[in-house]
């Protein structure tokens, strides 16, 4: 086992935000809350995904933050030494099997970012209407070959950066990546507020019409919060375990909540304008931004230089994320069952190409085996997005409360008492009794058992 003062930490106060960052920043932003945000309504959802980051989002992060350093483990091992011989743990292994879920299609929406890179390439973006995009775009993701290609491809990336532990390659790449990928939203958002017809768009995405809120928007509006700051995985529990003494949970938990939520922002605001001037449907589903950049795309000079470079930033930031995730499954595996890293990173890699394969398939040939309604891969995403990430969230708030004692807490949430924590009191009762009551009372109204004890009396 590693010795508590033997492990690695982070070097820089930098390096400590755009690791984290770089796990939280990905499709999550640029792809799934765009099109979230388009199903459910616009405004309203956007409104209520900020008040789920900030009253649920933000509390769980600074407790997961708070569980990584205090016990120096992954996410499995660090509740079995806080709590040991308790059936606590079960929130890293919901973790674990969150992270293979995700992966399953995760990997798929990454190899499509792939197959853009290609066709940029080769200037078949360039020259078309936005329904033939739309058109090619169903071809392409229900078709049998290429999508399973690409995801196949993606896997095995993710698979030799894991094991052979180049990720700290990645890690230095994102250092220059991030800001790059901010600049390319930056400037894509001004092409699109200034397109005709752009003021549309801008409504659609600040303007909120309260009627379009009901009880499936709102979990929505909480699974993206969650899914977005990786949340409820172990993820930033692992990330956490690495940071150093002096570094500020409070304060890191609030800048990378802002920047993962300046992104998703920023990448409605790229992406509406261009769908209502293009007159792109908003409801259109998890393709929404690969129909709507490449008209955006199309509108720029040097239209083809720009896909390739945002797609591959695109492609890269999706990296991130899933070397987090298959770093989560392959560290369980490893320890748990006595196999080597390279063992065990096959096996994960394995089960993933598995899902992966029979996701994208869903979205083709096996569109017609469903589960609830819902194809494989809307199936994936439900169960970790809506239910496991907010159920752990969940359970790591009533964690801490019920086993930890507040001043221990707090020693380590302002460093020994070094830095100040002006909102402990308020963050206390908000992990105590906010978040927790929340998450189970969105839970039960969704389940539909809320009506249910409404219509008894
Ligand atoms: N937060 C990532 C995104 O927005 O794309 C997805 C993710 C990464 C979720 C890592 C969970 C995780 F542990």
């Amino acid at each position: 086992m590693v010795n508590k003062n033997d492990r690695v930490t982070f070097g820089s106060k930098l390096g400590v935000i755009l690791a984290t960052v770089g796990c939280a920043v990905g499709l999550g932003n640029i792809w799934r809350f765009p099109y979230m945000t388009g199903a459910n309504g616009g405004a309203a959802f956007l409104l209520l995904y900020v008040i789920c980051i900030l009253l649920l989002g933000l509390p769980v992060m600074i407790t997961e933050f708070f569980i990584g350093r205090h016990s120096r483990r992954n996410a499995a091992g660090a509740f079995k030494a806080m709590a040991p011989g308790t059936k606590w743990s079960i929130i890293g292994y919901n973790g674990v099997l969150a992270a293979f879920l995700i992966l399953g299609f995760y990997s798929v929406v990454a190899g499509w970012t792939l197959e853009y890179i290609t066709e940029a390439f080769s200037s078949s973006l360039s020259g078309k209407s936005a329904v033939e995009f739309a058109n090619d775009f169903t071809a392409f993701s229900s078709s049998i070959v290429r999508p399973v290609v690409w995801t196949v491809i993606f896997v095995v990336l993710t698979h030799f950066i894991v094991v052979s532990g180049v990720d700290k390659g990645i890690e230095r790449a994102s250092k220059w990546m991030m800001p790059v990928l901010f600049l390319m939203l930056v400037v894509l958002c001004i092409r699109s507020v200034t397109l005709p017809g752009a003021e549309k768009g801008l409504a659609f995405l600040f303007k909120p019409d309260f009627s379009k809120i009901d009880s499936s928007v709102v979990l929505s509006a909480m699974g993206q919060a969650f899914f977005s700051l990786s949340i409820g995985m172990g993820c930033l529990i692992t990330y956490s375990s690495y940071f150093g003494e002096k570094t500020n949970l409070q304060a890191t938990a609030l800048q990378v909540t802002i920047l993962d939520s300046l992104v998703a922002i920023l990448a409605g605001v790229m992406i509406f304008p261009a769908v209502f001037s293009f007159g792109i449907e908003p409801t259109a589903g998890p393709e929404l931004v690969f129909i709507t950049l490449p008209n955006v795309f199309n509108q720029l000079p040097l239209g083809n230089v720009w896909s390739i470079i945002f797609f591959l930033l695109l492609g890269l930031a999706a990296l991130t994320s899933t070397i987090s995730l298959h770093e989560v499954a392959t560290a369980y595996v490893h320890e748990e069952y006595n196999m080597t890293r390279k063992r065990a990173g096959a096996f994960v890699s394995l089960e993933i190409l598995i899902l992966g394969v029979i996701s994208s398939l869903s979205m083709g040939i096996l569109k017609e085996y469903t589960v609830f309604g819902l194809t494989f891969f809307e199936l994936l995403d439900y169960v970790t997005t809506k239910i496991m990430l907010p159920f752990s969230g969940m359970l790591i708030c009533i964690f801490v409360s019920k086993r930890v004692d507040k001043s221990i807490l707090k020693e380590e949430l302002t460093n020994k008492g070094t830095v100040p924590f002006y909102f402990f009191n308020t963050y206390a009762f908000f992990t105590k009794y906010i978040a927790p009551v929340a998450i189970g009372l969105i839970f039960l109204h969704e389940l539909g058992l809320i009506t249910l004890i409404k219509n008894m009396f």
